[in-house]
Protein backbone atom coordinates (compact mmCIF):
# COMPACT_ATOMS: atom_id res chain seq x y z
CA UNK A 1 0.00 0.00 0.00
CA UNK A 2 1.77 3.56 -1.24
CA UNK A 3 1.10 6.18 1.75
CA UNK A 4 0.45 9.86 0.96
CA UNK A 5 3.58 11.55 1.61
CA UNK A 6 1.90 13.68 4.33
CA UNK A 7 1.59 10.63 6.11
CA UNK A 8 3.94 8.55 5.49
CA UNK A 9 4.67 6.76 9.18
CA UNK A 10 5.88 3.39 10.41
CA UNK A 11 4.20 4.13 14.05
CA UNK A 12 2.84 2.99 16.76
CA UNK A 13 1.26 6.03 17.66
CA UNK A 14 1.18 8.27 14.73
CA UNK A 15 1.15 11.48 17.24
CA UNK A 16 4.50 10.57 18.63
CA UNK A 17 6.77 9.54 16.07
CA UNK A 18 9.72 9.80 18.14
CA UNK A 19 8.45 7.26 20.27
CA UNK A 20 9.81 3.13 20.50
CA UNK A 21 7.19 0.44 20.68
CA UNK A 22 6.27 0.23 24.13
CA UNK A 23 5.56 -3.05 25.98
CA UNK A 24 3.80 -3.99 29.61
CA UNK A 25 5.21 -7.60 31.42
CA UNK A 26 2.39 -8.13 34.31
CA UNK A 27 4.32 -11.01 36.10
CA UNK A 28 3.91 -11.80 40.40
CA UNK A 29 7.24 -13.48 40.16
CA UNK A 30 9.66 -10.18 40.68
CA UNK A 31 12.81 -12.29 38.49
CA UNK A 32 11.06 -13.80 35.94
CA UNK A 33 9.08 -10.02 35.49
CA UNK A 34 12.78 -7.86 35.73
CA UNK A 35 14.48 -10.44 33.28
CA UNK A 36 11.77 -10.02 30.43
CA UNK A 37 11.92 -6.63 30.55
CA UNK A 38 15.25 -6.65 30.21
CA UNK A 39 16.06 -8.79 27.52
CA UNK A 40 12.74 -6.79 26.14
CA UNK A 41 14.52 -3.89 26.53
CA UNK A 42 18.03 -4.96 25.20
CA UNK A 43 15.82 -5.76 22.14
CA UNK A 44 15.23 -1.58 21.86
CA UNK A 45 11.57 -1.55 22.77
CA UNK A 46 10.55 0.35 25.80
CA UNK A 47 9.17 -1.78 29.02
CA UNK A 48 7.17 -1.13 31.73
CA UNK A 49 7.66 -4.26 34.25
CA UNK A 50 4.53 -4.82 36.89
CA UNK A 51 3.96 -7.41 39.64
CA UNK A 52 0.75 -6.17 40.14
CA UNK A 53 -1.70 -7.18 37.57
CA UNK A 54 -4.36 -4.79 38.96
CA UNK A 55 -1.91 -1.76 39.35
CA UNK A 56 -0.98 -2.52 35.51
CA UNK A 57 -4.46 -2.63 34.76
CA UNK A 58 -5.18 1.11 36.09
CA UNK A 59 -2.22 2.20 34.32
CA UNK A 60 -3.42 0.93 30.95
CA UNK A 61 -7.36 1.92 31.10
CA UNK A 62 -5.99 5.15 32.20
CA UNK A 63 -4.32 5.54 29.08
CA UNK A 64 -1.37 7.36 31.20
CA UNK A 65 1.11 5.46 28.31
CA UNK A 66 -0.32 3.52 25.32
CA UNK A 67 1.50 0.37 25.43
CA UNK A 68 1.68 -1.60 22.07
CA UNK A 69 2.32 -4.73 23.28
CA UNK A 70 1.41 -6.78 26.75
CA UNK A 71 2.67 -10.01 28.41
CA UNK A 72 0.93 -11.49 31.40
CA UNK A 73 1.14 -14.23 33.16
CA UNK A 74 -1.79 -16.18 33.97
CA UNK A 75 -2.24 -17.57 37.38
CA UNK A 76 -1.47 -14.67 39.80
CA UNK A 77 -2.82 -13.55 42.78
CA UNK A 78 -6.01 -11.07 42.61
CA UNK A 79 -6.47 -10.16 38.63
CA UNK A 80 -5.48 -12.93 36.63
CA UNK A 81 -4.13 -12.94 33.29
CA UNK A 82 -7.40 -13.86 31.54
CA UNK A 83 -9.11 -10.86 33.75
CA UNK A 84 -6.49 -8.47 32.38
CA UNK A 85 -6.52 -9.82 28.59
CA UNK A 86 -10.75 -9.42 28.58
CA UNK A 87 -10.23 -5.91 30.15
CA UNK A 88 -7.77 -4.63 27.28
CA UNK A 89 -9.54 -6.21 24.70
CA UNK A 90 -12.86 -4.24 25.73
CA UNK A 91 -10.32 -1.27 25.73
CA UNK A 92 -8.84 -1.97 22.88
CA UNK A 93 -9.14 -5.01 20.36
CA UNK A 94 -5.77 -3.31 18.57
CA UNK A 95 -3.70 -3.86 21.59
CA UNK A 96 -1.61 -7.91 21.06
CA UNK A 97 -1.89 -9.70 24.60
CA UNK A 98 0.24 -12.59 25.02
CA UNK A 99 -0.22 -15.13 27.94
CA UNK A 100 2.42 -17.07 29.83
CA UNK A 101 1.93 -19.40 32.16
CA UNK A 102 5.01 -22.53 33.88
CA UNK A 103 2.25 -24.61 33.94
CA UNK A 104 0.55 -24.55 30.55
CA UNK A 105 -2.38 -27.31 29.80
CA UNK A 106 -4.06 -27.19 26.26
CA UNK A 107 -7.01 -26.11 27.01
CA UNK A 108 -4.80 -23.01 28.98
CA UNK A 109 -4.01 -22.24 25.09
CA UNK A 110 -7.14 -23.08 24.05
CA UNK A 111 -9.16 -20.67 25.96
CA UNK A 112 -6.23 -18.08 25.28
CA UNK A 113 -6.50 -17.81 21.87
CA UNK A 114 -10.34 -17.94 21.75
CA UNK A 115 -10.93 -15.44 24.20
CA UNK A 116 -8.09 -12.92 21.80
CA UNK A 117 -5.08 -13.43 23.18
CA UNK A 118 -2.40 -12.88 20.50
CA UNK A 119 0.04 -15.88 21.31
CA UNK A 120 0.56 -17.90 24.02
CA UNK A 121 4.10 -18.55 26.07
CA UNK A 122 5.15 -20.76 28.02
CA UNK A 123 8.04 -20.82 31.20
CA UNK A 124 10.57 -21.31 31.55
CA UNK A 125 11.10 -18.77 27.93
CA UNK A 126 12.68 -20.07 24.52
CA UNK A 127 13.94 -16.09 24.39
CA UNK A 128 14.40 -16.85 20.58
CA UNK A 129 10.76 -17.17 20.54
CA UNK A 130 9.60 -14.25 23.04
CA UNK A 131 11.52 -12.19 20.32
CA UNK A 132 9.82 -13.08 17.68
CA UNK A 133 6.51 -13.40 19.19
CA UNK A 134 7.57 -9.49 20.05
CA UNK A 135 8.30 -8.52 16.57
CA UNK A 136 5.28 -10.19 15.32
CA UNK A 137 2.81 -8.80 17.41
CA UNK A 138 4.62 -5.39 17.15
CA UNK A 139 4.16 -5.45 13.46
CA UNK A 140 0.91 -6.74 13.19
CA UNK A 141 -0.35 -3.99 15.43
CA UNK A 142 1.52 -1.07 13.10
CA UNK A 143 -0.22 -2.17 10.09
CA UNK A 144 -3.27 -2.51 11.82
CA UNK A 145 -2.70 0.80 12.90
CA UNK A 146 -0.96 2.17 9.57
CA UNK A 147 -4.45 0.56 8.00
CA UNK A 148 -6.77 2.77 10.24
CA UNK A 149 -4.72 5.90 9.88
CA UNK A 150 -4.30 5.52 6.36
CA UNK A 151 -8.57 4.99 6.32
CA UNK A 152 -9.33 8.14 8.50
CA UNK A 153 -7.20 9.90 5.71
CA UNK A 154 -9.11 8.49 2.62
CA UNK A 155 -12.52 9.13 4.60
CA UNK A 156 -11.36 12.56 5.42
CA UNK A 157 -10.22 13.41 1.74
CA UNK A 158 -13.33 12.25 0.47
CA UNK A 159 -15.36 14.37 2.83
CA UNK A 160 -12.96 17.57 2.03
CA UNK A 161 -13.97 16.74 -2.12
CA UNK A 162 -17.91 15.47 -1.46
CA UNK A 163 -17.77 19.41 -0.01
CA UNK A 164 -15.80 21.26 -2.88
CA UNK A 165 -18.08 19.31 -5.24
CA UNK A 166 -21.15 20.39 -3.69
CA UNK A 167 -19.65 24.09 -2.69
CA UNK A 168 -19.09 24.43 -6.71
CA UNK A 169 -22.27 23.21 -7.61
CA UNK A 170 -24.07 25.45 -5.16
CA UNK A 171 -21.93 28.64 -6.42
CA UNK A 172 -22.80 27.88 -10.21
CA UNK A 173 -26.40 27.86 -8.88
CA UNK A 174 -26.29 30.77 -6.93
CA UNK A 175 -24.28 32.08 -10.48
CA UNK A 176 -27.82 31.51 -12.50
CA UNK A 177 -30.03 32.45 -9.43
CA UNK A 178 -27.93 36.50 -9.29
CA UNK A 179 -28.61 35.76 -12.86
CA UNK A 180 -32.16 36.05 -13.08
CA UNK A 181 -31.99 38.62 -10.07
CA UNK A 182 -29.69 40.94 -12.46
CA UNK A 183 -32.77 40.85 -14.70
CA UNK A 184 -35.29 41.54 -12.17
CA UNK A 185 -34.61 44.67 -9.95
CA UNK A 186 -37.68 43.99 -7.51
CA UNK A 187 -36.05 40.82 -6.77
CA UNK A 188 -32.46 41.48 -6.19
CA UNK A 189 -31.13 40.49 -3.08
CA UNK A 190 -34.46 38.55 -2.27
CA UNK A 191 -32.83 34.85 -1.88
CA UNK A 192 -30.09 36.12 -0.07
CA UNK A 193 -32.38 37.81 2.44
CA UNK A 194 -34.51 34.17 2.45
CA UNK A 195 -31.68 32.06 3.30
CA UNK A 196 -30.42 34.22 6.48
CA UNK A 197 -34.58 34.99 7.70
CA UNK A 198 -35.50 31.17 6.98
CA UNK A 199 -32.24 30.83 9.35
CA UNK A 200 -33.83 33.26 12.21
CA UNK A 201 -36.60 31.28 11.78
CA UNK A 202 -35.14 27.93 12.19
CA UNK A 203 -33.62 29.41 15.88
CA UNK A 204 -36.67 30.74 16.67
CA UNK A 205 -38.31 26.94 16.49
CA UNK A 206 -35.51 25.07 17.84
CA UNK A 207 -35.59 23.00 14.56
CA UNK A 208 -32.13 20.65 14.11
CA UNK A 209 -29.08 22.26 13.43
CA UNK A 210 -28.80 19.21 10.42
CA UNK A 211 -31.82 21.44 8.38
CA UNK A 212 -29.63 24.48 8.51
CA UNK A 213 -27.33 23.97 5.53
CA UNK A 214 -30.45 22.50 3.39
CA UNK A 215 -32.47 25.09 4.38
CA UNK A 216 -29.68 28.11 3.51
CA UNK A 217 -29.48 26.93 -0.07
CA UNK A 218 -32.73 26.07 -0.14
CA UNK A 219 -33.39 29.66 0.72
CA UNK A 220 -31.09 31.03 -1.81
CA UNK A 221 -32.43 28.95 -4.84
CA UNK A 222 -36.04 28.70 -4.34
CA UNK A 223 -36.75 30.78 -7.11
CA UNK A 224 -34.41 29.53 -9.27
CA UNK A 225 -36.65 27.75 -11.72
CA UNK A 226 -38.18 31.56 -12.87
CA UNK A 227 -34.75 31.41 -15.05
CA UNK A 228 -37.41 29.48 -17.21
CA UNK A 229 -39.91 32.19 -17.51
CA UNK A 230 -40.43 34.99 -20.02
CA UNK A 231 -39.17 37.79 -19.59
CA UNK A 232 -42.56 39.80 -20.89
CA UNK A 233 -44.42 37.86 -17.70
CA UNK A 234 -41.13 37.93 -15.10
CA UNK A 235 -41.29 41.57 -15.56
CA UNK A 236 -44.38 42.86 -16.47
CA UNK A 237 -45.16 45.54 -14.33
CA UNK A 238 -49.16 45.10 -14.61
CA UNK A 239 -51.01 42.51 -13.45
CA UNK A 240 -50.51 38.88 -14.81
CA UNK A 241 -53.46 37.92 -16.86
CA UNK A 242 -54.61 33.98 -15.50
CA UNK A 243 -52.63 32.84 -18.33
CA UNK A 244 -49.65 34.36 -17.62
CA UNK A 245 -50.48 33.85 -13.87
CA UNK A 246 -49.98 29.79 -14.74
CA UNK A 247 -46.90 30.41 -16.81
CA UNK A 248 -45.23 32.12 -13.69
CA UNK A 249 -46.74 29.15 -11.11
CA UNK A 250 -44.62 26.66 -13.39
CA UNK A 251 -41.10 28.25 -11.67
CA UNK A 252 -41.38 25.61 -8.63
CA UNK A 253 -41.62 22.76 -10.58
CA UNK A 254 -38.96 23.97 -12.93
CA UNK A 255 -36.60 24.62 -9.84
CA UNK A 256 -37.31 21.25 -9.11
CA UNK A 257 -36.36 20.00 -11.99
CA UNK A 258 -33.18 22.03 -12.41
CA UNK A 259 -31.51 21.06 -9.05
CA UNK A 260 -33.41 17.37 -8.07
CA UNK A 261 -30.85 15.34 -10.41
CA UNK A 262 -27.86 16.56 -8.29
CA UNK A 263 -27.86 13.98 -6.26
CA UNK A 264 -26.32 16.51 -3.01
CA UNK A 265 -29.21 18.87 -3.77
CA UNK A 266 -32.14 16.11 -3.57
CA UNK A 267 -33.40 17.29 -0.96
CA UNK A 268 -33.31 20.72 -1.08
CA UNK A 269 -34.96 20.18 -4.48
CA UNK A 270 -37.92 19.17 -2.76
CA UNK A 271 -38.23 22.35 -0.23
CA UNK A 272 -38.16 24.29 -3.82
CA UNK A 273 -40.81 22.54 -5.78
CA UNK A 274 -42.86 23.15 -2.42
CA UNK A 275 -42.35 26.72 -1.79
CA UNK A 276 -45.68 28.20 -2.91
CA UNK A 277 -47.81 25.37 -1.46
CA UNK A 278 -50.73 26.31 1.43
CA UNK A 279 -51.26 24.04 4.60
CA UNK A 280 -55.10 24.21 3.45
CA UNK A 281 -54.16 21.84 0.01
CA UNK A 282 -54.91 25.46 -1.96
CA UNK A 283 -50.90 26.21 -2.71
CA UNK A 284 -49.35 24.89 -6.03
CA UNK A 285 -48.05 22.90 -7.59
CA UNK A 286 -49.21 20.02 -5.74
CA UNK A 287 -51.68 21.02 -3.86
CA UNK A 288 -49.87 19.56 -0.70
CA UNK A 289 -52.02 19.96 2.39
CA UNK A 290 -50.18 20.14 6.54
CA UNK A 291 -47.73 17.73 7.10
CA UNK A 292 -47.51 16.35 3.30
CA UNK A 293 -45.67 19.56 3.17
CA UNK A 294 -41.64 19.00 4.43
CA UNK A 295 -41.17 20.66 7.56
CA UNK A 296 -38.37 23.23 6.15
CA UNK A 297 -40.73 23.94 3.33
CA UNK A 298 -43.59 25.45 5.91
CA UNK A 299 -40.51 27.33 7.30
CA UNK A 300 -39.08 28.43 3.68
CA UNK A 301 -42.90 29.55 2.57
CA UNK A 302 -43.70 31.99 5.67
CA UNK A 303 -39.94 33.24 5.34
CA UNK A 304 -40.53 34.09 1.36
CA UNK A 305 -43.76 35.70 2.06
CA UNK A 306 -42.07 37.43 5.00
CA UNK A 307 -39.51 38.59 2.72
CA UNK A 308 -42.38 39.70 0.07
CA UNK A 309 -43.96 41.68 2.70
CA UNK A 310 -41.41 43.57 4.51
CA UNK A 311 -39.33 45.02 1.28
CA UNK A 312 -40.83 47.21 -1.37
CA UNK A 313 -41.88 46.02 -4.57
CA UNK A 314 -43.28 47.46 -7.79
CA UNK A 315 -47.18 47.04 -7.05
CA UNK A 316 -46.33 47.56 -3.30
CA UNK A 317 -44.84 49.52 -0.49
CA UNK A 318 -42.84 47.77 1.94
CA UNK A 319 -45.39 47.27 4.94
CA UNK A 320 -44.66 47.92 8.38
CA UNK A 321 -44.17 44.78 11.29
CA UNK A 322 -48.10 45.62 12.19
CA UNK A 323 -49.62 44.85 9.01
CA UNK A 324 -47.79 42.28 8.68
CA UNK A 325 -48.61 40.90 12.07
CA UNK A 326 -51.55 41.14 10.97
CA UNK A 327 -51.26 39.47 8.10
CA UNK A 328 -49.49 36.16 9.84
CA UNK A 329 -52.57 35.72 12.11
CA UNK A 330 -55.33 36.22 9.81
CA UNK A 331 -53.43 33.11 7.66
CA UNK A 332 -52.34 31.23 10.73
CA UNK A 333 -53.59 27.53 9.75
CA UNK A 334 -54.40 28.61 6.18
CA UNK A 335 -51.73 29.32 4.55
CA UNK A 336 -49.15 28.79 6.54
CA UNK A 337 -48.06 26.49 9.48
CA UNK A 338 -49.31 27.33 12.29
CA UNK A 339 -46.20 26.68 14.58
CA UNK A 340 -43.97 28.12 12.41
CA UNK A 341 -46.30 31.29 11.92
CA UNK A 342 -46.73 31.37 15.68
CA UNK A 343 -42.45 31.56 15.96
CA UNK A 344 -42.54 34.26 13.20
CA UNK A 345 -45.06 35.89 15.00
CA UNK A 346 -43.39 35.88 18.41
CA UNK A 347 -40.39 36.84 16.77
CA UNK A 348 -42.34 40.08 15.24
CA UNK A 349 -43.79 40.63 19.20
CA UNK A 350 -40.24 40.62 20.44
CA UNK A 351 -38.42 42.53 17.28
CA UNK A 352 -40.58 43.59 15.06
CA UNK A 353 -39.74 46.55 13.40
CA UNK A 354 -35.43 45.62 14.40
CA UNK A 355 -36.03 41.99 12.67
CA UNK A 356 -37.66 43.20 9.57
CA UNK A 357 -35.07 46.27 9.13
CA UNK A 358 -32.62 43.34 9.29
CA UNK A 359 -34.28 41.94 6.31
CA UNK A 360 -34.23 44.99 4.49
CA UNK A 361 -30.85 46.19 5.62
CA UNK A 362 -29.35 42.39 4.02
CA UNK A 363 -30.21 44.66 0.64
CA UNK A 364 -27.96 47.37 1.08
CA UNK A 365 -25.17 44.68 2.63
CA UNK A 366 -25.60 42.68 -0.26
CA UNK A 367 -25.96 44.85 -3.38
CA UNK A 368 -24.71 48.68 -2.61
CA UNK A 369 -20.91 47.61 -3.85
CA UNK A 370 -21.22 48.68 -7.45
FE1 LIG B 1 -41.32 31.63 -5.80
Amino acid sequence: MRMPPEMQTTLYRPNRPDLKPRIAIIDDEVDICAMLSEFLRMLGYETEPFTDGRRALERIQNRQFDFDLVYTDIYMPGLTGIDILKAIIALDQNIPVILMTGQPTLEDAVSAVRLGAYDFLTKPFNLDLVELIASRALERRRLVLENIEYRNYLEQKVEEQTREIKDFLIHSIESLSLALEAKDPYTKGHGARVSNFVLTLARELSLPSEYNESLRIAGLLHDIGKIGIPDSILLKPDTLTLEEYEIMKTHSETGYKILAPIGSLAEISIFVHEHHERVDGKGYPQGLKGDEIALPSRLLIVAEVCDALATERCYKPAWPASQIITYFRDNRGKAYDKEVTDALLSLLARSGEQILNILRGTIQATFSNP
